[in-house]
């Protein structure tokens, strides 16, 4: 995947413009508030996703300005293609002259990872936030696994409906078991995919990490669940350990008025050196866990698509070393890399540098 021209106008405080990036590491440097992060954002919405910021599709247009514009000319799949997105009070997508239904069906087409500062809280925050990283992982590469978390959400609700009523009845007895068969049926899929694809994502990220950490550190990722379970146990094994869990757990669920156990309420912990590194990694450290899993992300997506997707690194390098800083720059070969940067990268073997000033992007 590799980006070969960006078009820009009245997007955020970008002035109206044409950017052809380098084929390699292309590292955008500028001082506060210039568009350095606004560049990024552009370049992701071609993936089909919301914007990483979390911003709304108005809020990308130019203060003042009634829609914006992109347009971008990519090679995927050994051929060039281009796609132009028009952003109003919603967003729209054409892709190769084609019009689409919606800007997400730009997914799959152009692909691509992002690390934004925000991601740290995979380190810091709450589980949720684990699991989802892992199950959008695992959904780019089984989209039917969608409909594995669709079909988990629904039973669940229904399973703490009957919770949070607390009718300890005969009847309700019943039901509760109904549900927890279903649970355990669809859940067990859940804790197996997850598995399986921390069991792929380890190797890989502890590869980076490695690198990163000129091999003084180690990377472990272990999924952490109330199901006493190994990774090589099969779907259909979980299923019956799962069932037995929800069962244990019927009084508990009661009193607490929703389902406390399952793959809804696991983990995975993130270890450095052996230690959880929510508790004891230092800022370089976790900013390097995050980074080693979102590149691995990205490894693994070409293992199946067969495509390198373009990496979107913002403001990655602050509290970062001059080693770690030097592997970002140089070792992550073949691939086309956008960094946005306030200092100056003088440890830049080859790449491009561009500056943002003021909306205006030049070299
Ligand atoms: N819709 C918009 N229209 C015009 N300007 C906007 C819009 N949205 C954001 N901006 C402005 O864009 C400017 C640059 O934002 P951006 O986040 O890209 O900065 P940055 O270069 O990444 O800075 P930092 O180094 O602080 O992260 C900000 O001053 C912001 O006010
Ligand atoms: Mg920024």
């Amino acid at each position: 995947m590799q980006v070969t021209r960006l078009t820009f106008d009245r997007f955020r405080n970008l002035k109206a413009g044409e950017w052809e990036p380098y084929s390699g590491v292309n590292v955008i440097l500028g001082e506060n508030a210039q568009g350095k992060t606004n560049i990024l954002e552009a370049l992701w919405l071609f993936t089909g996703g919301k914007s990483f910021r979390g911003a709304k599709d108005s809020e990308l247009v130019a203060f003042g300005e009634e829609q914006s514009s992109l347009a971008m000319n990519f090679i995927a799949e050994g051929r060039e293609q281009n796609a132009e997105i028009t952003i109003k009070s919603r967003r729209s997508a054409v892709l190769n002259g084609v019009t689409q239904t919606s800007a997400s069906k730009l997914a799959g087409v152009f692909c691509g990872i992002v690390f934004s500062p925000a991601h740290l809280s995979l380190i810091k925050g709450a589980p949720l936030e684990r699991r989802r990283l892992v199950d959008a992982a695992y959904c780019q590469l089984r989209p039917a696994y969608v409909k594995t978390l669709t079909e988990y959400s629904r039973v669940l609700t229904q399973r703490n409906a009957l919770c949070k009523a607390k009718n300890v009845g005969d009847a309700a007895e019943e039901l509760m078991e109904l549900w927890d068969r279903q649970l355990a049926q669809i859940g067990c899929r859940i804790i197996h995919a997850r598995q399986r694809y921390i069991k792929k994502m380890t190797p890989v990220a502890r590869e980076i990490y490695h690198g990163l950490s000129s091999g003084k550190e180690e990377f472990d990722l272990q999924y952490r669940s109330a199901v006493d379970c190994g990774e090589e146990e099969t779907a259909a094994e979980i299923a019956v350990k799962l069932y037995a869990v929800l069962r244990e757990h019927h009084r508990e669920d009661l009193a607490a008025g929703f389902t406390t156990v399952g793959p809804h309420r696991d983990d995975i912990e993130v270890l450095i050196n052996g230690h959880p590194a929510r508790s004891f990694g230092s800022q370089g450290q976790q900013r390097s866990a995050v980074l080693a899993m979102k590149l691995a992300e990205a490894s693994l997506l070409e293992e199946v698509t067969g495509e390198k997707p373009i990496a979107l690194l913002d403001d990655v390098m602050s509290e970062l070393d001059l080693s770690r800083q030097e592997y970002i720059l140089n070792h992550i070969r073949d691939w086309q890399v956008f960094i946005t940067c306030c200092e100056p990268t003088p440890l830049m073997r080859d790449g491009k540098q561009f500056s943002m000033k003021n909306g205006i992007l030049s070299t």
